[in-house]
């Protein structure tokens, strides 16, 4: 692939989001052809799939079909989005990607690892990220920020949420090379500054 793939991972309330989009700014500024999207979503297909996952009255869903699910509306923003603009030789950078459904499924609910890399593969047309960027925040802290506001995933009990993040910690420590890990800082600028370093020194 002539294009950049790179992602953000971690888990509820770490500033993700936050993080992601001001990165993605900076690099339009400095005109990369950079694109920014979201997953589940960014597709008409995956946004409403998005719905059904997040949707706190889906409270029968299987873990099986959760794992699907996400898989489904992975392989729609690929096959849609992502591969052709990695073609043309473009910067992708994804709000979540695999690595959310080995966390979340695999070490969160117990779906089998090596299923999900497999599924996994199938889904994203074998792309993978050139750097990922994991946002460590402890769990405590990051569920703060969603007080109030809980959807399927969010409601769910601290000790998912802790397995969750373990599994993302786990998954640095075996990809090290991909994976790098910033901790959360009080001041998001600080944080700003050590995403962009770390992209300017693995990603271009
Ligand atoms: P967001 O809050 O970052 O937009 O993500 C939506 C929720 O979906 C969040 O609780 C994490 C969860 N999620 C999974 O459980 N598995 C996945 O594969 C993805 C992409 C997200």
């Amino acid at each position: 692939m002539k294009g950049k793939l790179i992602t953000f991972e971690g888990s509820e309330g770490c500033g993700k989001s936050t993080q992601s989009r001001r990165l993605y700014e900076y690099l339009k500024k400095r005109k990369k052809k950079v694109i920014y999207l979201r997953e589940p979503g960014a597709t008409k297909v995956s946004e409403k799939i998005r719905t059904i996952l997040l949707d706190a009255k889906n409270n029968a869903m299987l873990a099986e079909c959760e794992t699907l699910l996400y898989m489904a509306a992975r392989s729609q923003i690929v096959g849609e989005i992502i591969k052709p603009k990695l073609e043309k030789g473009g910067v992708v950078i994804c709000d979540r990607f695999l690595d959310s459904t080995l966390a979340y499924q695999g070490y969160g609910l117990g779906i089998d690892i090596d299923f999900i890399r497999c599924i996994g593969k199938f889904a994203t047309f074998g792309i993978k990220p050139d750097l990922t960027i994991f946002l460590d925040l402890p769990v405590n802290k990051g569920l703060m920020h969603r007080y109030g506001c809980c959807d399927r995933i969010e409601k769910r009990p601290l000790s998912y949420h802790l397995r969750v993040r373990n599994g993302y910690l786990k998954l640095a420590g075996k990809d090290s090379k991909r994976i790098k890990i910033v901790r959360v800082e009080k001041d998001k600028n600080n944080t700003q500054k050590r995403i962009r370093k770390l992209v300017e020194k693995y990603a271009f």
